[in-house]
């Protein structure tokens, strides 16, 4: 098979991807080792940013997502005995919604095909080929055991940091950068309506906790635990307990109230980035390139960022034959993904609690400043609900 270029990856990035460079006119097919199914289950964050919901709105996909997610003006902060609201509306002008990242994929999926995107999920053994060379392609096993092969003119690696694009960097161009934090996520999902209008972010002795939510009856809540730790030894009342502890219940009249969990998982946290994000005719995208810890949600943001600046360079380089933009892709989406990298890195060091009584008391500090001073809640607030795509 031939196409102009061959996405690796049928998560939000390779999908926005496909669907933008449709609308120019460009070819692509896009490969996913998952399932269909997979791809539209698996729990995400779910907070998108201002730009992220313009893009979203500007190429056609944002009429659900304003029929059914909520639009937020900003985030409780708070420590014990104190709740700040932090309101990005008045601050910076902007706001963010709430939307799941499984419902943004659903979105685009029923987008592609409605566009009659050809797609191969469930496949296996992929991996890119000639990469540096004007004729790269794509080998992988489809999903009823046929060996296949994709030219293309590009190689667009949007297949996460399990994925193939990632390691075809080789060794001698690439770059990497690593922090892993001494601490996980318990995240649960729970059908009870959320005990608050926005997104709770709390510091707490015993741990960092948070309250999300997905819906009008659907709660997102997560509780900072050790790394490896065992999913069985937290039975629900025991979830429920520890986030009515951190979170404050009872505190100011405000209550937690409890319901059926649905979802309980172990997620744990990562900042990585891997330069450049193109070799050759290899552009990588989205959490192939780079990972967040979630504190911030900035992950799906930041794949909407990249694909936002990857679809003009290529449109510019396969339609106007001009390489300017493919030049500056990687350089112009670093510079973005280092402010989120660094955001992502403070909202979860300022809010992640451990053993040292000097290192709480500096948190407190900060989160202090940041809940009083118009500076601090600006800069908090400016990054929150996402810088400018170009950044
Ligand atoms: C979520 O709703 O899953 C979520 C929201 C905000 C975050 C992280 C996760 O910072």
């Amino acid at each position: 098979m031939r196409t102009q270029v061959a996405i690796s990856g049928a998560g939000p990035a390779g999908l926005l991807l496909s669907h933008l460079l449709g609308e120019q006119g460009i070819d692509t097919i896009v490969i996913e080792s998952r399932t269909q199914d997979y791809v539209l289950s698996r729990i995400r964050a779910g907070i998108l940013e201002h730009s992220t919901v313009r893009l979203l709105d500007e190429h056609g996909l944002g009429q659900r997502l304003h029929r059914e997610g909520h639009e937020h003006r900003g985030i409780y902060l708070q420590w014990p005995h104190e709740r700040h609201h932090i309101d990005f509306r008045s601050l910076v002008d902007r706001s963010v919604w709430v939307y799941g990242q499984t419902e943004v994929t659903k979105d685009l999926v029923a987008a592609r095909e409605r566009a009659g995107q050809q797609f191969y999920y469930g496949v296996s053994d992929t991996a890119l080929h000639d990469v540096e060379s004007d004729a790269p392609y794509v080998t992988f096993t489809d999903a009823s055991g046929t060996p296949t092969r994709i030219d293309a003119a590009v190689i667009a690696g949007c297949d996460g940091s399990f994925g193939p694009s990632r390691a075809a960097m080789p060794d001698a161009v690439r770059n990497t950068w690593e922090r892993v934090y001494p601490y996980s996520w318990l995240g649960v999902l729970a059908d009870v309506a959320p005990s608050t209008d926005e997104l709770i972010y709390a510091w707490h002795q015993d741990g960092f906790a948070m309250h999300s939510m997905r819906s009008s009856t659907v709660s997102r809540l997560y509780l900072q635990v050790p790394n490896n730790t065992d999913i069985g030894a937290w039975s629900d009342d025991r979830i429920w307990d520890a986030l009515a502890v951190r979170l404050g219940h009872g505190q100011d009249g405000w209550e937690l109230r409890p319901g059926p969990i649905t979802d309980k998982s172990v997620l744990p946290m990562r900042s990585y980035v891997q330069t450049p994000m193109r070799h050759g005719n290899l552009f990588l995208a989205g959490d192939a390139a780079h990972i967040v810890p979630p504190t911030g949600a900035k992950g799906l943001n930041l794949a909407v960022a990249d694909v936002a600046l990857l679809a003009p360079a290529l449109t510019q380089l396969l339609q106007g034959k001009r390489t300017e933009l493919a030049e500056h892709y990687s350089d112009t989406a670093l510079r973005r993904v280092w402010r989120c990298t660094h955001f992502s890195w403070w909202m979860t060091t300022m809010l992640h609690t451990g053993a040292d009584p000097f290192d709480a008391q500096l948190q407190l500090s900060q989160l202090k400043w940041v809940a009083s001073s118009e500076a601090g809640a600006m800069g908090l607030a400016e990054n929150y609900a996402g810088l400018p795509i170009g950044f």
